[in-house]
């Protein structure tokens, strides 16, 4: 179950950024007439009218567990549900089930992506998009900082989301259950700016579980961030013009039944 303080404001500061592999998700999509398609971990609905325009015939609806996120929804013309994407169970099958850089927030892949792959229609799709950063100072550097310091106590045992498997791990998992299965990789290069702009992202996702558990020390959550942005700094050096370059590895899934 998503329990982090997701903050739509947070989030949005890198909207174009995080929402650029949606489209290019949607856009290897197999053409098609889907009645009902679900965006899963739909957070702030920024990819729900991709969704729509891709499948102008069919009803598109968010699925997310934040009712925050779910609140920038509202008055967009689009259905939501507010559910636990561990337990969701669609009402009708989808005919494609969407999700952008949500699933991994989520554990044992091993069970849920059959299982998701269980609630589509006959002929339906599933198609996910994952970032893969575990490996990255962005994501390696948070247990180093959380480990040393005088927050170190009320993080212990805090992490954020588990890595993903290798692309060969859902090839094993989901190939001997579907016809036509593609698996890719993309880095994006984010071109960041302004003041510290790759702790300004992490607090939007990958930070949330530790700043939650400093929520009510602010003194120690500002001194965490401190010693996270000086561990970064090296990993992400300013460019000549004064940008921040953040290189972004996502996983990719396009599973056919
Ligand atoms: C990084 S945001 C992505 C939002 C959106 N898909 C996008 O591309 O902008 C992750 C979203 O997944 C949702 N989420 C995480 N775990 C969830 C779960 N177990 N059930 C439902 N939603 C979940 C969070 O609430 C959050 O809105």
């Amino acid at each position: 179950m998503a329990t982090h303080s997701w903050n739509p404001t947070q989030y949005l500061q890198f909207e174009d950024e995080r929402l650029r592999p949606a489209l290019d998700l949607i856009a290897r999509l197999p053409a098609g007439e889907p009645r009902l398609v679900v965006d899963l971990g739909c957070g702030a609905g920024n990819a729900l009218p991709a969704l729509a325009a891709r499948f102008p015939g069919a009803r598109v609806v968010g699925v997310d567990s934040s009712a925050a996120m779910l609140s920038k929804v509202a008055g967009k013309g689009f259905e939501t549900i507010q559910a636990d994407i561990g337990t969701w169970q669609p009402e009708t099958p989808p005919d494609v089930i969407f999700s952008n850089a949500a699933l991994h927030w989520l554990g044992d892949h091993e069970r849920l992506f059959p299982r998701l792959l269980s609630l589509l229609a006959p002929g339906g799709v599933l198609a996910v998009q994952m970032p893969a950063m575990h490996a990255a100072p962005l994501r390696a550097l948070q247990p180093v900082v959380a480990a040393k310091g005088p927050w170190a106590a009320k993080l212990a045992g805090i992490g954020s989301a588990r890595a993903i498997l290798e692309p060969a791990g859902y090839y094993d998992v989901l190939r001997p259950l579907v016809p036509g299965l593609e698996l890719w990789v993309t880095e994006y290069i984010h071109v960041l700016r302004g003041e510290r702009p790759v702790v300004e992202w992490a607090k939007g996702t990958s930070l949330l579980p530790f700043l939650d558990a400093l929520a009510d020390t602010p003194e120690l959550r500002d001194a965490f961030l401190d010693a996270y942005a000086e561990a970064l700094a090296p990993h992400y050096p300013r460019q000549s013009d004064g940008a921040v370059l953040l290189p972004f590895r996502r996983q990719f899934i396009l599973a056919r039944t």
